[in-house]
């Protein structure tokens, strides 16, 4: 039976800790960080994860701003109201919550956040940082970040193991590849393209499972001992699993996320964080 990689624990830890941060600032006197929600239109899923983030930026003291914006409007006053918040002194982090209807481009708006208040780390400015590994010149994105978290909570090392990354999206497969190439793993990317997808998640010391298909992972694509990260979240009959067949898995891994309680309370300690950071930045 695996170690279960507690995120949730440790998520609170952190919020623990930028609680205390937060109420040090205030104790001297300055203002609290500021974060800026903004939500188009009414997606029930994006309603439910716009309001965990306001609940959990109350929760260590951070001002929450929430910007509601209608499912029709245009691109240029969407991206006005982003600039407008890059211009409030008042804000120090925004974010524009994923996915926007389709007559909006995302690649568009994330381009007009200023890359000091992109807490999302999306901005191509934040990610090529990320590449670099310029982790404290920017914002990094949350889930990358939260599950090198939970690596270096654990004692997980990574330098010259074989990492496996399933999923290439911008917000969690290529920045995670790219963390644990920096952190000198032998990292593999693959997706949905990729021939015999088994054959590289059987080689896998680190698999890193961010595809949206639930339970895609069976027991017998796992390496004996592997530490396995779940990054999915589905509903199936009204329940939450994950990417990874986790009862099976549990069994075989040396370690491994639970769904829910692993990665997703980790993305948003890492927002929070990165609002505090970002604050910060913008103080010094
Ligand atoms: N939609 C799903 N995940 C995310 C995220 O991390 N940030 C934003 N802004 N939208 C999302």
């Amino acid at each position: 039976m695996a170690v279960i990689l507690d995120g949730k624990k440790l998520s609170e830890k952190i919020k623990k800790e930028l609680k205390e941060e937060v109420e040090n600032l205030k104790k001297q006197g300055l203002r609290e960080p500021a974060l800026a929600v903004v939500l188009v239109g009414n997606d029930p899923a994006s309603e439910i994860y716009v309001r965990n983030k306001i609940k959990s930026c109350q929760a260590v003291g951070i001002r929450s701003v929430d910007v509601k914006l209608p499912e029709d409007i245009t691109q240029e006053k969407l991206n006005d109201i982003v600039k407008e918040l890059n211009e409030d002194e008042g804000i120090d982090g925004i974010i524009v919550q994923l996915p926007l209807p389709e007559h909006l481009s995302c690649r568009e708006v994330i381009e007009y956040i200023s890359p000091e208040k992109d807490v999302d780390g999306f901005h191509p400015e934040n990610a090529g940082k990320c590449l670099l590994g310029l982790y404290e010149k920017g914002l990094m994105p949350c889930t990358p970040a939260g599950v090198m978290k939970i690596f270096e909570e654990y004692g997980i090392e990574l330098q010259g193991k074989n990492a496996v990354m399933v999923g290439h999206s911008n917000i969690v497969g290529k920045p995670l590849a790219n963390m644990m190439i920096n952190a000198n793993a032998t990292v593999s990317v693959c997706h949905v393209y990729t021939k015999d997808l088994a054959s590289f998640t059987k080689e896998a010391d680190i698999l890193c499972v961010a595809t949206g298909v639930p339970h895609l992972i069976k027991a017998d694509m796992v390496k004996e001992g592997a530490v396995v990260i779940d990054i999915g979240i589905s509903r199936v009959n009204g329940k939450i699993v994950g990417d990874v067949d986790f009862e099976n898995v549990k069994e075989k891994a040396y370690a491994i996320t639970p769904v829910p309680g692993g990665v997703g309370p980790m993305t948003i300690a890492m927002l929070l964080y990165n609002t505090v950071k970002a604050y910060k930045m913008r103080m010094n």
